[in-house]
């Protein structure tokens, strides 16, 4: 399925003709649809959010995104194209997510991926969710290149990632157990905030005294895995704290509790992110993912990173949280190295960062 061709830089003026990427996204509970330029210039980017409708389960039901995936997808696609005033003549490839994420949900824009490319004839490329995740910096940072180190943070992931190259990364850390936007969204959920937990979190902090609780800022043993996280700890400390508080009868104050528990996590976040940089000597950092939209994240680690003289990159927000955009810039990079996926692509659930 991997062909390497001898190509590297994505530098435009060597290309001839603009390369066209329509990418599809559908991992979770957004069904995504982009056009991106010569990988980075972004054309059209269509998000048809599912939130609502899983609010009032509070969290994601699968066969629900499954189905409303199906529903969306043909006309995501369309306004993406649309929009971006482009045929599927000028396309020159479909990157789609094929995995991680849930499996129904993949599958969606996989079939229509294979389903478009049989069709049309046109080049199909299976793209890492996370990749796409981190790719999302190239976007709005024209001048950013790898080598560098990126923490990705979103509701299924937290990784410590060195970019090697494009295409190319080595996982330095991850989390042991919840990932950071899982822990915010389970916390807000028990001080009653609702789905989705993080942006709810960030807003109501803004009221709050992050100093209020003193919460645990979870390590994890090990000389191997100290740049590893572990989340459910810290989750589990934030009930127990609202259990005894509840028991003695006192008042609990929400915006106190939601800054206190997003330092703790803040904190655990940056100080890794710059072992990490420190260890392997990088002097760029870009976050990515949904939390990496997190106000007092990006607050944190800015100023730890000018105190360090680190290049500091962070997308805008809406390409933190999922987006088809991300997914492009990611394709883009697979088929200048002359990656094509066949019709046999299918979704992987579990796929790993790196692997294909
Ligand atoms: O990247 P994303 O859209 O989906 C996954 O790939 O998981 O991330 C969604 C996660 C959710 O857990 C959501 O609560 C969290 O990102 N999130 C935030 C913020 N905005 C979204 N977490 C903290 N602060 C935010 N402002
Ligand atoms: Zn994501």
């Amino acid at each position: 399925m991997v062909n390497e061709l001898e190509e590297k830089s994505y530098t435009e003026e060597k290309r001839e003709k603009d390369i066209l990427i329509l990418a599809i996204e559908s991992s979770c509970d957004e069904t995504a649809a982009a056009v991106v330029r010569n990988g980075r210039e972004v054309l059209s980017n269509i998000i048809s959010s599912q939130i609502d409708l899983h609010t009032l389960y509070g969290g994601v039901v699968p066969e629900i995104a499954s189905r409303k995936h199906i529903e969306k997808i043909n006309q995501v696609i369309e306004q993406a194209l649309s929009e971006a005033s482009v045929s599927f003549d000028e396309i020159d490839a479909i990157a789609v997510t094929y995995g991680p994420g849930l499996v129904g949900a993949l599958l969606v824009g996989v079939a229509e991926g294979k389903a478009i490319s049989f069709a049309t004839g046109i080049p199909l490329i299976g793209v890492h969710h996370i990749e796409g995740h981190i790719c999302a910096n190239y976007i709005e940072h024209k001048e950013l290149e790898p080598p560098f180190v990126s923490l990705v943070v979103s509701g299924g992931h937290t990784h410590l990632v060195k970019v090697v190259d494009y295409g190319v990364y080595e996982i330095l850390g991850r989390t042991r157990d919840d990932a950071a936007g899982e822990a915010f969204d389970k916390v807000a959920r028990a001080i009653g905030l609702g789905y989705p937990g993080g942006p709810k979190i960030d807003k109501v902090s803004k009221e709050g005294n992050a100093e209020a609780v003193d919460f645990p800022r979870p390590k994890v043993g090990g000389s191997d895995g100290e740049l590893d996280f572990s989340f459910s700890g810290l989750k589990s400390a934030v009930l127990n704290y609202l259990n005894s508080e509840k028991m003695a009868g006192r008042e609990i104050v929400v915006a106190d509790v939601a800054a206190s528990f997003q330092k703790a996590v803040t904190d655990v976040l940056t100080e890794h992110s710059m072992s990490a940089l420190e260890a392997y000597g990088f002097r760029k950092f870009a976050i990515a993912g949904g939390v990496a939209s997190n106000s007092a994240l990006r607050a944190a680690m800015k100023e730890a990173c000018l105190e360090r003289n680190i290049e500091f990159y962070y997308p805008s927000p809406v390409y933190c949280t999922d987006n088809a955009a991300m997914i492009g810039v990611a394709g883009y990079y697979e088929y200048i190295k002359g990656v094509r996926s066949d019709l046999t692509l299918n979704a992987i659930p579990n796929l790993r960062l790196g692997e294909r």
